[in-house]
């Protein structure tokens, strides 16, 4: 791939969650060398180009997604040189680097925030973060009714030199993690020196944390009864000019190589993922409707239309100017991993409350090669649709979500402000298993401290270097797919066909599609589903086929004649 192709239109993306990928030092805790010693795998594995979830120095409290510092690399992840090091492996293979950038909220520890605690009500440092006055005779209540995304008041009430109590500030996550005022042009200023500094030193690009937050709804009202905090925290029109700017930047940075914007926007409807997209804005967005449908043909394939029908639109609007990219993904750190969406066949009665917890965070009983039969069947779909495509760490070994951590184990924000009645996101960090039979299983050197989550004893069962040798494994099977990806659909036209399903089929049993001369098609209940002739020669399958049967659940990729 030349250096100005547009590759993030339909790279395939590798996120890694860098203190569960690999440990060179033997802290117990993943660091940027382990990634960059693990380049080698992830080149075989055939992606584009890495994600790295943040880097940089931070109390650690959100998973690094609390900064105190946007221009350095904290030390426990190897400082500056270890991420010099990984971007010059990087580039060396051909492969992006992506960082995570966090626009909407600091760590409490951020310099800015230190300064604005120790002012008065109304100090200039004040003004960069959002601070008000308490409701109530003393200002004893929150300023006004908004929660959490991690459950709880999404406020704060400080303390005075003195030890009174003083203002609140606003914070849509942790407590640690106060919102910036995005009307202050410091707030602006800093995050263009932000996008510079890091272009300088060789990123292609950022993923841009929950990118439709930031601006909030003038003078922070309270939600009424029928709305949600984030009807007043996210989708505000001017959060569009914050992007216009940032694509400004990293189109002067763009000398000679083409770099990435790419949003994570969650959002009710199609059109307000695209709305990102236009031209001037981002270069990609996060389409997580996807993720949070049941496993149904019909609901996959309205998912599908709404997000090509809201493209469609966009094109409309602006013909002659290119728009971006949808990033399409099924795995993340922040959702329980889908072999085991997929597979939960008895929910547990007292799941995942809260935003988006349920679809993402289901808990219960799950029959895991159910699961990882539908979440390699899901690959084949996501692989073929117009757009990149994120996988992210552990994926390509079909690991299941580690349900069962011990309670003393858990880390995550949401598990603690909820008292744990939210289980949060830990089972999917747990440190990779690489071989079978070592120590924490091959995640650190010998002789290092525990890994800083625990490793089932299960994992040994998934561990990279056991899959190597066998040509049914997973990663077998997400090197092969990657590969016919590569060959067959990168760089083909966005248009995709439906096909329609012979009667004996219900329409949420079968899906089919067909992209640039390859059909897909989806099997996801258990019957049995004959591939007509007229579709084609199979060349990609998720499982061992017999002859034009394809059993669910299961997927192929059919190329015409
Ligand atoms: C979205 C990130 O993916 C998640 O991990 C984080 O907790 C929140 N944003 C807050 O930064």
């Amino acid at each position: 791939m030349g250096p100005t192709a547009a590759w993030w239109r339909d790279a395939v993306i590798y996120q890694v969650y860098i203190k569960s990928f690999a440990d060179s030092d033997g802290d117990g805790i993943g660091d940027l060398d382990g990634v960059t010693d693990k380049l080698d795998h992830l080149k075989r594995l055939g992606v584009d180009g890495l994600w790295l979830n943040p880097c940089y120095p931070s109390p650690g409290r959100d998973g690094g997604y609390d900064i105190a510092d946007y221009f350095a690399v904290d030390q426990a992840l190897g400082g500056m040189e270890a991420l010099d090091r990984l971007i010059a492996a990087a580039h060396k293979k051909d492969l992006k680097i992506l960082l995570d950038i966090v626009p909407n909220h600091c760590s409490v520890a951020h310099p800015w925030f230190q300064q604005a605690l120790a002012e008065p009500a109304g100090g200039e440092m004040r003004q960069r973060f959002h601070f008000r006055n308490g409701r109530g005779q003393d200002g004893e209540l929150p300023p006004n009714n908004w929660q959490s995304v991690f459950t709880g008041s999404a406020w704060t009430r400080t303390r005075m030199a003195d030890g009174m109590p003083g203002q609140w500030y606003l914070h849509s996550f942790d407590s640690t993690q106060p919102d910036f005022n995005w009307q202050h042009p410091a707030v602006r200023q800093h995050f263009r020196e932000v996008l510079r500094h890091w272009f300088d030193r060789g990123v292609d690009g950022f993923r841009i944390d929950v990118a439709a937050m930031l601006l909030k709804a003038p003078g922070l009202p309270d939600h009424g009864d029928h709305q949600s905090t984030a009807d007043l925290t996210s989708h505000q029109p001017e959060v569009h000019a914050v992007y216009r700017d940032w694509r400004i930047v990293s189109d002067r940075s763009a000398v000679d190589r083409t770099l990435a914007l790419v949003g994570e926007v969650w959002a009710q409807t199609a059109e307000e993922v695209t709305a990102f997209l236009r031209h001037d804005e981002l270069h990609a967005a996060f389409y997580f409707d996807l993720m949070t449908q049941p496993w149904q043909a019909a609901a996959f394939r309205d998912s599908v239309r709404r997000a090509m029908n809201a493209l469609d639109k966009l094109l409309d609007e602006a013909p002659d100017n290119p728009s971006g990219n949808l990033a399409w993904v099924l795995n993340s750190h922040d959702a329980h991993r889908s072999v085991s969406r997929y597979g939960l066949i008895q929910p547990h009665a007292s799941g995942s409350q809260g935003v988006m917890g349920p679809a993402l965070r289901p808990r219960g009983r799950v029959d895991v090669p159910l699961g990882q039969a539908r979440a390699r069947a899901a690959l084949l779909l996501l692989l073929a649709l117009p757009g990149s495509v994120y996988l992210y760490q552990g994926e390509e070994f079909g690991l299941p979500e580690v349900m069962d951590l011990p309670e003393a184990a858990r880390q995550d924000p949401i598990w603690l402000r909820s008292s744990g009645a939210e289980h949060g996101r830990d089972g999917c960090r747990v440190p990779l298993p690489w071989r079978d039979n070592a120590p924490s299983f091959g995640f650190s050197p010998p002789g290092a401290a525990d890994p800083w989550l625990p490793q089932p004893a299960w994992f040994g069962d998934y561990a990279c270097d056991r899959q190597e040798a066998d040509p049914a494994s997973t990663l077998a099977f997400y090197r092969t797919a990657l590969a016919a990806r590569r060959e067959l659909i990168t760089g083909a036209a966005a248009r995709l066909e439906w096909l329609d399903i012979e009667a004996s089929h219900t329409p949420d049993d079968v899906l089919a599609l067909r992209r640039a001369g390859i059909t897909v098609v989806i099997v996801f209940g258990d019957k049995p589903f004959t591939m007509p002739d007229e579709w084609g020669e199979v060349v990609l399958s998720s499982d061992a086929l017999a002859g034009r049967d394809l059993q669910g659940p299961g997927a192929a990729w059919l190329a015409s004649r």
